[in-house]
């Protein structure tokens, strides 16, 4: 029996480390494994916590993913995209809240109409959000799925610098088991290259729970951020979407169980990423009232509050317990900031908050990555 202590004293964490971590289930035990991504993640990228108000862009989507609910397939589903008006009022509203970036986020679209719009919206948005308070403007983020190389190019060069795509789960069936074949890993795996390429902070993550994934895949997860340009995580766990294939699928978890496992990828991801940022999604607020104050509470350190019109976000459901669907921005902006004292950690306003290891990254451009374990945070901090 892996003694705990040991484990987490190690330096570099490898496969079975990391499945005995995740597998935990003992609240004591739990508890030193949190208290130990706290302390890394304290000593690594600070205890601030970094807001982006997240504009839901549009819900047109050209993919057909099994568990997503703005998936094309789903026919009875009515479809937005915001007008440029929303978006800048949105944004306008961010930059005077403090946020200091913003996420733009949508369903995939390929089309040259959109990657215009949002090319025009970039520009804009870099353009009219400085701020006395906030003389770099606000921090753009995009959240838009598979595009051609040329496409990042085109945006990261219009001023968005960090990018969000999921690869959903690193395990090649089990990615073949979401998704339709058109939709490959290789071609998500090429993606998230061209977006390192393109020069942008890059964010990925997983689906925690999904039926069929093992501790072993998830821990090749995090095994695969550690050894890929990688800055920032998002990731919670898989909810079912009543309209859907996945819908019906059977959970081999209970909620709660999904819920702590998320907790514990966290915890682990800070473990052997250390300098990157984390993210502590919606999702985990969907399973109890305070997930998104608990993911903090295991080492996440950037949360995502909702920028986008009610009845806009209301179409933009993911999956079903989506929160916050009543609450206005005002509101969820004054939620929290709650959550970020309620886990005893201050709120950094009007910076852009970029994890520390895309600037390490960027400094070893030049040296190949090694292939063994280098975990974020070894030099440079
Ligand atoms: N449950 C949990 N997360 C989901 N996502 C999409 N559908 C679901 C679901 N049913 C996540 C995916 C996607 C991100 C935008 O939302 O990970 O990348």
């Amino acid at each position: 029996m892996a003694d705990l202590e040991a484990i987490l004293s190690q330096p570099h964490l490898e496969e079975d480390d990391i499945v005995f971590l995740l597998g935990l289930r003992d609240p004591d035990q739990i508890e030193r494994l949190r208290l130990r991504a706290v302390s890394v993640l304290e000593t690594h990228v600070g205890a601030s916590v970094y807001y982006r108000g997240l504009i839901e862009l549009s819900n047109v989507c050209a993919c057909n993913c099994y568990y997503c609910g703005i998936r094309s397939g789903n026919a009875g589903l009515k479809r937005f995209t915001l007008s440029e008006s929303e978006v800048m009022e949105a944004a306008a509203w961010c930059a005077r809240a403090g946020y200091g970036s913003l996420v733009l986020q949508a369903g995939e679209r390929r089309d040259a109409r959109f990657a215009s719009y949002v090319e025009h919206l970039i520009r804009r948005i870099r353009a009219e959000s400085v701020l006395e308070e906030l003389p770099q403007g606000l921090g753009i983020t995009l959240s838009l799925g598979e595009q051609s190389l040329e496409t990042y190019r085109r945006w990261r060069e219009a001023g968005a610098h960090r990018y969000l795509l999921r690869v959903e789960t690193t395990d090649p069936d089990l990615f073949a088991g979401i998704h339709p074949p058109a939709q490959t890993l290789e071609r998500r795996l090429r993606a998230l290259e061209h977006l390192a390429a393109a020069g942008f902070q890059v964010g990925t993550g997983v689906m925690i729970g999904i039926p069929g994934q093992s501790l072993i895949m998830l821990a090749r997860d995090i095994l695969f951020f550690r050894d890929h340009p990688i800055d920032m995580i998002g990731m919670g766990p898989w909810l079912p979407h009543p309209d859907v294939p996945m819908g019906d699928w059977e959970q081999p978890l209970s909620q709660q169980e999904r819920l702590q496992l998320a907790l514990n990828m966290i915890a682990v991801t800070r473990l052997v990423c250390r300098d990157i940022n984390i993210a502590s999604t919606t999702a985990l607020e969907a399973i109890v009232s305070d997930g998104r104050e608990r993911g903090l509470l295991y080492g996440a350190n950037v949360a995502m509050p909702n920028l986008t019109p009610g009845y806009a976000s209301e179409r933009y459901r993911l999956y079903e317990g989506k929160p916050g669907l009543e609450a206005g921005a005002e509101q969820c902006r004054g939620r929290l900031f709650g959550l970020a004292s309620a886990a005893g950690r201050a709120v950094a306003l009007n910076q852009w908050g970029d994890a520390p290891h895309f600037a390490r990254r960027q400094k070893s451009k030049e040296r190949p990555r090694a292939a063994g374990p280098e975990p974020g945070g070894d030099s440079g901090s």
